[in-house]
């Protein structure tokens, strides 16, 4: 089954680093050719702005998330 990376996109999240960390998943997932194996769901603000950056992968919460993070919590 696909993993699912779910990417917060409400204000405050947004703003804070999701945009570059959707561009760095979207980039990722191009040049591993893993379209097939992750999904990307956008969300709306989930009221916990102040842990964003946030990313959900298959449920897991991860937390003022960088790019530099991303490659390892993809991995
Ligand atoms: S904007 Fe992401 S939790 Fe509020």
């Amino acid at each position: 089954m696909a993993k699912e990376i779910k990417v917060c996109m409400g204000s405050a999240c947004f703003a804070k680093g999701n945009l570059d960390n959707l561009n760095f998943i979207k980039q990722y997932i191009e040049n591993n050719n893993l379209e097939s194996e992750i999904k990307i769901i956008g969300s709306l603000c989930e009221n916990k702005c102040e842990n964003g950056p946030r990313i959900i992968v298959d449920g897991v919460e991860y937390k003022n998330v960088t790019t530099e993070q991303l490659e390892g919590i993809i991995k």
